[in-house]
């Protein structure tokens, strides 16, 4: 378990997601949807099933990592960090950010920051040449808090759903 020392919450920590968190995440997932976004699945944790596949498979490959921050026993944000292989940049390692969710009472004290902070290390250190990420035009809070990570808002994203 890794403690982060700056300005969170003392005792803050952050760490893999295991089985045993998953109620709690999709919970996260929930109070951080967009109302009224289209185009993807509805988060429940009535069946947990899907989720716990989705953690085993985003975790097979070692480098692929959800991670959360659980204060005092608590889980209380969440983000998922998904490596690929690039074509691109020499055949470059990419990381990508998915998935960041605070609890709604835990948020503006530096859980978001943290966990974000854990990922890019994690991408840093497997040799990625690159962080990236989408947020919902809608999430502009959102997108200061990624500002201030250092991100740059330097691509427009695309999604075509599929789902409806
Ligand atoms: C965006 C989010 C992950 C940030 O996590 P956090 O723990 O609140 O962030 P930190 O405390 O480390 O940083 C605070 C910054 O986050 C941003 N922020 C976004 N939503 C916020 C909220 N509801 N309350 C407080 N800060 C929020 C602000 O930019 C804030 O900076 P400010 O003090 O200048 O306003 C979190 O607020 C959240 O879960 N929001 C809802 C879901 C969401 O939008 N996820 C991102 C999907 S792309």
């Amino acid at each position: 378990m890794t403690t982060v020392d700056a300005s969170p919450p003392a005792g803050l920590a952050v760490r893999p997601c295991v089985a045993a968190d998953l109620p709690r995440v999709v919970e996260l997932l929930a109070f951080g949807a967009l109302p009224g976004a289209s185009g993807r699945p509805e988060e429940s944790a009535s069946t947990l099933a899907p989720y716990e596949r989705a953690l085993r498979e985003a975790t097979a490959d070692a480098r692929g990592a959800v991670l959360v921050a659980e204060l005092r026993g608590t889980v209380v944000g969440v983000c998922q960090l998904i490596v690929f292989r690039h074509l691109q940049a020499g055949g470059g390692l990419c990381a990508e950010i998915e998935s960041v969710h605070v609890h709604p009472d835990w948020r503006g004290r530096g859980v978001g920051s943290a966990l974000v902070r854990a990922a890019i290390e994690r991408a840093r250190d497997l040799g990625c040449y690159r962080v990236q990420l989408t947020s919902n035009l809608r999430r502009s809070e959102a997108h200061r808090f990624y500002e201030r990570l250092g991100f740059t808002p330097s691509h427009v994203g695309f999604k075509l759903p599929l789902v409806r």
